[in-house]
């Protein structure tokens, strides 16, 4: 795994796009508890805490979390930000969460298999559960494909999955650029 710590010190960060993904901001419910997994520097759990929700977010990276809440604080809103490796999560179920970049990062890495085994556990029976992924097709030599997706989010843990085609935007040499990916939704049975 990478050291996270220093791609957030050098900047080495092409997701921070100063705003959630926008495939994500279009699944944006209200109300609910929400866990943001992978969160980085915390733009999409603080758009959610803005939508009214009860939000916990996690990343291994301090600096990523320390940058997080000092967003949280200028925007005036609560966000339970906390430092961890998700692999070591044990909280009560939510009844939503998003995984915007993290999955994509663990298959990359190493560490998806103990992550699939894990997220069952993050849901409430009927919990909705949202993926955005970088594909194949993006060319960067590594990311998901749809059958991957459609073969780990299966019964008996999960029924109603659908796998979208959907945008990645990322910040590249001064550029916004979009890379194709999938928004994977599924219900916790
Ligand atoms: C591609 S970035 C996406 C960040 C953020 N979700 C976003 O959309 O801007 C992946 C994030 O996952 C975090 N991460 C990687 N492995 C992790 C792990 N095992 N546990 C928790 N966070 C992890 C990284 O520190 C990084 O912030």
């Amino acid at each position: 795994m990478p050291d996270y710590d220093e791609i957030y010190q050098e900047g080495a960060t092409p997701w921070e796009i100063g705003g959630p993904q926008p495939a994500l901001a279009e699944v944006m419910t209200r109300g609910a508890s929400v866990l943001d997994l992978g969160c980085g520097t915390g733009e999409l759990a603080i758009s959610l805490a803005r939508r009214g929700h009860q939000v916990t977010a996690v990343d291994i990276s301090s600096v990523a979390i320390e940058r997080a809440r000092t967003k949280a604080f200028a925007a005036a809103v609560t966000v339970d930000f906390r430092v961890c490796d998700v692999i070591e999560l044990a909280m009560d179920p939510f009844d939503i969460v998003f995984d915007s970049g993290l999955l994509h990062s663990l298959h990359r890495w190493g560490g998806v298999e103990g992550y699939l085994a894990l997220l069952p556990t993050l849901l409430v029976p009927g919990g909705s559960l949202f993926v955005l992924a970088i594909g194949v097709e993006a060319d960067q030599g590594w990311g998901v494909t749809e059958d991957y997706l459609r073969s780990v989010f299966t019964a008996p843990d999960w029924t109603n999955t659908k796998v979208m085609p959907a945008e990645v935007a990322a910040f590249w040499n001064g550029d916004h650029i979009r890379l194709p990916g999938y928004l994977t939704s599924t219900t916790r049975t």
